[in-house]
């Protein structure tokens, strides 16, 4: 029985924004859209479902208007895609003049080249590119790449890759009602059986476990594709491991960078760890919200697409384009990921006094520019509840969170300061509620659900 919405579960607690805009607008959704949203992070049960805002109605720096005209703080930053910060000045005029020039020619655009130029000037693995306008997509292009380069077909993976055919075959790979991998519970419906096996899971951290996947597959694998990182920095030794076997066995490494890019280094994981695989796929934070994807690699890999049918419309426009090539440069010239370090320093230590404020045990930690709020709790205590309790106190204080943070150039010591004393009520909220034995008292939203298991912490 969830807790009444109305009551405050301490005197200076404020009441919960209202969402009831918000909630409408679901409704009719849920109606119009299969599933709600286009991407399953945007669901509501994502959130503390019944607190959390679901529709913004304009996003400035590090804040957003909700459609109920609440203000949030926001540390999702559209799920990582925002780096500079919302509606960026300079990306944005970038944008804008390049509107007034054409979003897209009949001819070839000069900016592909430019880019390409900047991304290799940028990213170590990076001699030749391949545009797309999205993360999953330009997964999808590496994937064929690797395949039509090798003549093979087997892909291992370890990470989230996107929702194409060629990675979502992996779940005829396992019982879905195991909820091993890639979504709990969820089985591939609509992917083509016939790809059953031609895409297999690794474990991260497992050199032996990759290879002996490699043994067991010699000279039918076409690539190991990956998350180098997400929110913890890799064990040492392991990436390299992971190049030792990949060129052993002549098989492509690519790293799948969408998440962990740009944010540690702009050369991304491979620059921080000095391992060079050899293709590597961007997107998100590359174009600051404006959408754009990229694989780049060496060029031994990368000219086999010269022959393949890789080819989409949209793949020219010069949007993503100019978004991408203003953000690299902004970020160069801004010195972003010094600041990122900083801020993201500032924002754990916030973390890490309210959750000692509270006498709670736990740590905010990971990779500085992307840490995560993880707390120690007693055996039979369900985490799904005390991140849901964690989320749904931070809206109710204005901070808009998952219990992962994506930092931008945007936030500052206003914003570290109104997060520190919403977590420190947050967590004084969670050491009541597990000193009672009782989180239900104070959970007013649905339980927030995993959409699917990551590999990569
Ligand atoms: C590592 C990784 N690869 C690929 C994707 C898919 O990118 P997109 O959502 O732009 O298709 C994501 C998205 O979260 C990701 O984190």
């Amino acid at each position: 029985m969830p807790a009444d919405k109305t009551a405050s579960p301490t005197v200076s607690s404020p009441a919960f924004p209202s969402i009831d805009h918000s909630n409408a607008l679901y409704q009719r959704a849920g109606e119009l859209i299969p599933g709600w949203t286009q991407l399953i992070s945007r669901r509501a049960d994502q959130f503390a479902n019944g607190v959390s805002p679901i529709y913004a109605q304009r996003a400035k720096g590090a804040r957003f208007l909700d459609v109920d005209e609440n203000e949030y703080i926001d540390w999702v930053n559209a799920v990582g895609a925002i780096i500079l910060g919302h509606a960026d000045d300079v990306v944005d005029g970038a944008v804008k003049e390049q509107i007034d020039r054409g979003s897209i020619y009949t001819l070839n655009s000069p900016l592909e080249i430019e880019l390409a130029e900047e991304l290799i000037a940028t990213i170590p693995s990076a001699e030749m590119v391949r545009y797309t306008k999205g993360g999953g997509e330009a997964c999808a292009v590496a994937a064929r790449i690797a395949r039509g380069a090798t003549g093979r077909d087997i892909i291992l993976f370890c990470g989230y890759h996107g929702w194409h055919d060629w990675y979502q075959a992996a779940n005829f790979g396992v019982d879905p009602e195991s909820g091993e991998y890639p979504f709990a519970g969820i089985e591939p419906i609509g992917v083509p059986r016939a790809l059953a096996g031609t895409v297999i899971p690794f474990a991260y951290g497992d050199a032996a476990g990759l290879a002996q996947l490699l043994a067991e597959h010699r000279g039918q694998v076409a690539a190991v594709m990956m998350e180098p990182a997400r929110s913890e920095l890799p064990p040492q030794g392991y990436l390299e491991e992971v190049r030792r076997l990949t060129q052993a066995h002549d098989v492509v490494l690519i790293f799948d960078e969408v998440s962990c890019g740009w944010r540690p280094a702009l050369g991304g994981m491979q620059e921080v760890t000095g391992v060079i695989p050899d293709m590597t796929v961007v997107a998100k934070a590359m174009s600051n919200g404006y959408p754009m994807g990229a694989v780049v690699g060496k060029r031994a890999v990368m000219e086999a697409a010269r022959t393949m049918f890789i080819s989409s419309s949209y793949w020219s426009d010069n949007i993503g384009l100019i978004a991408a090539l203003t953000t690299i440069r902004e970020l160069k010239r801004r010195n972003g990921v010094a600041y990122l370090q900083q801020v993201g320093e500032a924002l754990r230590a916030a973390l890490n006094s309210a959750i000692a404020d509270a006498g709670l045990q736990g740590s905010c930690s990971g990779i500085a520019a992307n840490p995560y709020f993880s707390l120690t709790l007693p055996d039979g205590v369900d985490r799904r509840k005390v991140n849901t309790l964690f989320i749904q106190e931070m809206a109710r204080h204005g901070i808009h969170t998952l219990v992962s943070f994506k930092a931008t150039l945007a936030h500052g010591e206003e914003e570290i300061a109104r997060t520190q004393s919403a977590a420190t009520a947050a967590c004084h909220l969670i050491r009541r509620a597990l000193d009672e034995g009782d989180l239900d008292k104070y959970l007013v939203a649905d339980i927030k659900k995993e959409p699917f298991r990551r590999l990569v912490r």
